[in-house]
């Protein structure tokens, strides 16, 4: 299975299959975790959490189990870069997640694959099989007497929130698809109560070319603090849509560039839950110290109406909060109707502003990132674009109303 990319191949595609998993099995776990250190790799699930943190959070946490979980659930709206990685890649994947195995002594490891990608099953499958047959799967793997690693794909149940990791986790075990409070994290209570490091599809594949080519190559590339490269799935109003690889810390005018996308007039940085970014503002950069993101670009050209992109982001969300918490369930909706009303000409200054400190509060008191983050699209186009959202027609006329 194939999917090309306007850029052609990434550096996945030039990774030799199995040369980052003896050169990190040649290390003892110690040595192989000073290197993943090394490297600055950060999940390229969205939070760009440290992966060398947290996969010693996990080995010191207590307990004779532990797992690996792959987060394949995908959801953000305009990211796709994952499903090319698992379309063309898959190995890259497996084999980060053995590499996570071999350093914290696991021997089960699950892949939870978003539901609308269930036609690629019996590609992963495959790829699976013919892992075992070369014996990197198993017992005594690539050899090893008493590394005993195997993995196993599990569906998603179509919800974004599944996503989530205690969500996903939650979801792995057969219940409902909510986020657990935070803490415990999944290092140290995660699938079926036992230490479990989930990372993100993409951040597997790089542990694998950090082994291949060395921790010095990747940090060589990106910032200080975002180092190596980034997969970037592009849509929206740009000449050249797809998936991208980028070194991190590019700027938006630089991608915009690559993509054909220049005379944009904003670009969603990190998709509905990531942040609009204006073009007064393209000369930042795409990284975790500026602007972060998962991977998903949505490129906004001139004619498009803002409102309808806000409105667009909230109605995604007012589909998928699970409803647990009330700062998320009610405050979606309420968001939504203001933003109708604002579409609509009806609303006065002070109404937005109070639109925008509820926005605030969700941030703040949502209890899992999908709340956390629902608002913070329209607070950005509310920022950038207030003259616009002002001055619709009979916006002006309604200015001062309550
Ligand atoms: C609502 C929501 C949806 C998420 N969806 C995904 C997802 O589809 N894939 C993913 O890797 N991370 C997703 N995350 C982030 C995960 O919770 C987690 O941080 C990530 O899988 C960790 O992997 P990483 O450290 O490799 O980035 C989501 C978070 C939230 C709040
Ligand atoms: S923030 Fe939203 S999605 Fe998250 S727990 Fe609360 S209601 Fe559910």
């Amino acid at each position: 299975m194939t999917e090309t990319t306007p850029t052609g191949n990434l550096t996945f595609a030039a990774i030799e299959p199995e040369r980052g998993l003896a050169a990190a099995m040649a290390r003892t776990p110690e040595d192989l975790l000073s290197e993943v250190a090394r490297s600055g790799l950060r999940g390229r699930g969205g939070a760009g959490f440290p992966t060398s943190v947290k996969w010693s959070l996990a080995a010191d946490s207590p307990g004779e189990e532990k797992y690996i979980v792959c987060n394949a659930d995908e959801g953000e709206p305009g990211t796709f870069k994952d499903r090319v990685i698992l379309c063309n890649h898959a190995d890259l994947v497996f084999e980060g997640m053995t590499i996570a195995a071999y350093y914290l002594g696991a021997r089960h490891g699950i892949v939870y694959l978003r539901a609308e990608y269930t036609y690629l099953r019996a590609h992963l499958e495959q790829v699976l099989r013919q892992r075992r047959e070369k014996e990197l799967l198993g017992t005594s793997v690539a050899g090893r007497q008493g590394f005993d690693f195997d993995i196993q794909i599990h569906m998603g149940s179509g919800a974004y929130v599944c996503g989530e990791e205690t969500a996903l986790i939650e979801s792995l075990e057969g219940h409902r698809g909510e986020p657990r409070n935070r803490p415990p994290f999944p290092i140290d209570t995660g699938y079926l109560g036992r230490p479990t490091i989930v990372n993100n599809v993409e951040t597997f594949a790089w542990v694998v070319a950090i082994f291949a080519r060395g921790a010095d190559w990747f940090r060589s590339h990106g910032t200080e603090k975002s180092t190596g490269y980034k997969l970037y799935s592009v849509s929206g109003d740009c000449q050249r849509p797809g998936v991208y690889e980028f070194p991190m810390g590019i700027t938006v005018s630089q991608l915009l560039r690559d993509v054909g996308g220049i005379g944009a007039k904003a670009v969603q940085v990190g998709g509905a839950s990531g942040q609009c970014v204006p073009a007064s503002q393209f000369e930042r950069t795409i990284a975790y110290e500026d602007i972060p993101t998962g991977g998903s670009i949505i490129v906004f050209g001139p004619q498009r109406d803002m409102l309808d992109v806000a409105r667009n982001f909230l109605e995604f969300f007012a589909d998928e909060s699970c409803g647990q918490c009330t700062p998320c369930r009610e405050g979606v909706p309420k968001l939504l109707e203001g933003v109708e009303m604002l579409r609509r000409g009806r609303c006065s200054m002070d109404f937005l502003n109070e639109l925008c400190s509820l926005g605030q509060s969700m941030q703040l008191a949502s209890k899992c990132g999908l709340g956390q983050s629902a608002p913070n699209a329209f607070l950005s186009i509310v920022e950038h674009f207030r003259d616009e959202i002002l001055g619709r027609a009979d916006s002006r006329a309604h200015a001062g109303m309550s």
